[in-house]
């Protein structure tokens, strides 16, 4: 694996070892993440031309964490703002001996015309493109079911919301298949999960209490308001009423179901705060472990494994 881009294609041995050297990173109380040398003297530049929280915080400390030095271009500040073309500031930020390039955009496709133009020795990692791909989202989510879970030949998993615009969800499903998770189903309204993505071999339910009854996973997602145009954009109160997650509603999945989503969550509008701080709750641990799963990408892109 030289670039991570999608999970699209990736076998279940190279998504279990992955995982599995995300595992290596943790420590026994399964949260803090030893500091190791793997990635020292690399660097690794983080270019996010879209917002994020999450995402490019635990790359800034995987990168610490596996001693790299790390640059995060502010992009709001850079030359792109005076019409550098990406290209250009790839060149450019090459030039400075960049080894990692994290990537996302508005654009599906840009961390794949990156990859292509780069020079053999430098690793490029989707940090999510458009509404293609966000592959270490999708690798951390797996992560944390295998966590709760033990493993993913039981499981019934149901992912609510707007597939439609979601690349966590397309990662999502392309990871949960291929590691063996024997039905994955997509829940939502007409508009926002059409019936033809039942091509990507998941099961399509436009009703939440059907969708999500006898689950062992719910992965809630956020209305991608930014991706959307005025038709589909429905009233937050309506779909909160038909399908926003409530104590009540989750309590039609398994009783020790857990409860994801990749955040950033709309309180009120796909989750009750009683669900997305309650004990089924395990949407803060995703973040902790995506500290972990990301030092995995980079230190196994860079071939420099524990
Ligand atoms: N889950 C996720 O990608 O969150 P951010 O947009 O905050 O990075």
């Amino acid at each position: 694996l030289i670039h991570l881009l999608s999970p699209e294609g990736l076998s279940r041995d190279i998504l279990t070892h992955i995982l599995d050297t995300a595992s290596n990173f943790v420590s026994v109380n399964d949260r803090e993440v030893k500091k190791l040398p793997l990635l020292r003297g690399k660097s690794v530049f983080n270019l996010f031309f879209e917002n994020s929280t999450r995402t490019r915080t635990t790359f800034d400390i995987a990168a610490k964490r596996l001693s790299a030095d790390v640059f995060t271009l502010d992009i709001g500040r850079s030359s792109t703002a005076k019409g550098e073309t990406l290209l250009d500031t790839i060149d450019n930020l090459s030039a400075m001996a960049a080894d990692i390039f994290v990537v996302r955009h508005s654009e599906s496709g840009a961390p794949y015309l990156i990859a292509k133009h780069v020079a053999p020795h430098v690793h490029v990692v989707n940090a999510g493109d458009g509404r293609h791909a966000h592959p270490t989202q999708g690798l951390l989510d797996a992560y944390t079911i295998r966590h709760y879970k033990k493993d993913f030949t039981n499981l019934r998993v149901a992912i609510v919301g707007d597939v439609l615009h979601s690349r966590v969800a397309r990662s999502d499903i392309h990871a949960l298949l291929a590691l063996g998770c024997p039905e994955v189903r997509v829940v939502g309204p007409r508009t926002l999960v059409p019936s033809d993505l039942a091509h990507m071999g998941v099961r399509v339910f436009h009703n939440l209490e059907e969708g999500i009854r006898d689950c062992d996973v719910i992965i809630m997602l956020r209305l991608q308001n930014e991706r959307m145009s005025g038709a589909l954009l429905p009233s937050s109160q309506e779909y909160f009423k038909s399908f926003g997650l409530t104590p009540e509603r989750l309590q039609l999945a398994k009783p020790d179901a857990i409860v994801m989503h990749p955040g950033p969550i709309n309180r009120g509008v796909e989750i009750s705060s009683a669900v997305a701080d309650g004990p089924q709750s395990v949407i803060l641990a995703q973040v902790t472990f995506g500290i972990a799963v990301r030092m995995a990408v980079m230190s196994i892109v860079a071939g420099n494994e524990a």
